[in-house]
């Protein structure tokens, strides 16, 4: 059954596929928002003739890139036109939380390679402060729980006495495409998201975080009243 979210997913997912021109390089993103752009883009590659090559950010977006016929490049061959992703959480100034899909450092990777960075999402997503959707940690798999503990000092720096959670699920530990953990950490509020990104970049074992903070150019936000278009 489609959900009202679900209408939402699609609408901005469309919005984005309309942004792509023939000739790009295409960063492509994970989760169900993302999904739906792929799928937008593959129809309008199909029906307009657009030539456009994508770089996903997930081994699964990549299995859905190849059924529907998009071609691919590795990230180390390109640099990319526009990358169109989902978030987890949009808070003040399109700052994100990001890596429920366990994609976090591909994403990071592909973004960052990207001269535009465009997020989708319903409305349910954004907030009036960053902190709310847990934050993913990705943490070598090597002593993963003595990093662990090096990231618990960090969030008390940082006046965030939650514990962080290994992220098991059907009872196995999950490990991302890249064979590390994740940690998540519900927050509630992030004081500083900037001191936080820094100070957890810090502690080694620690390979990346889902905060993403100005690296959104622009958010394509459906919402009860159509798409709405955001700036930082
Ligand atoms: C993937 O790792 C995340 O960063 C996704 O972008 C996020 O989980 C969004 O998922 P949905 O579009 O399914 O809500």
């Amino acid at each position: 059954m489609t959900t009202f979210t679900d209408e939402q997913k699609r609408l901005a997912g469309e919005a984005a596929a309309a942004l792509v021109e023939s000739g790009m390089i295409v960063g492509m993103g994970t989760g169900s928002t993302a999904a739906w752009f792929v799928r937008a883009l593959a129809r309008r590659m199909e029906t307009e003739r657009l030539d456009v090559r994508g770089v996903p950010t997930s081994r699964v977006t990549a299995q859905l890139a190849e059924v529907l016929a998009i071609p691919l490049l590795e990230l180390n061959q390109v640099e990319i036109d526009l990358t169109v992703d989902g978030a987890d959480e949009i808070g003040p100034g399109l700052q994100l939380i990001k890596g429920a899909g366990a994609a976090l450092l591909r994403e990071k990777l592909v973004w960052e390679a990207s001269r535009r960075c465009v997020v989708i999402a319903d409305a349910g997503k954004r907030s009036a402060r960053l902190g709310r959707a847990p934050l993913p940690i990705e943490v070598a798999a090597f002593g993963h729980e003595s990093t662990c503990r090096r990231i618990g000092d960090v969030l008390s720096d940082c006046e965030i006495g939650i514990p962080p959670r290994l992220r098991i699920r059907d009872g196995e530990v999950v490990v991302t495409d890249n064979g590390n953990v994740l940690y998540d950490v519900t927050c509630g509020a992030i004081p500083d998201p900037s001191m936080l990104a820094d100070a957890l970049k810090s502690v080694t074992g620690v390979v990346e975080h889902g905060l993403f903070l100005d690296l959104a150019d622009e958010g394509l936000i459906a919402g009860e009243n159509g798409v709405e278009r955001l700036s930082p």
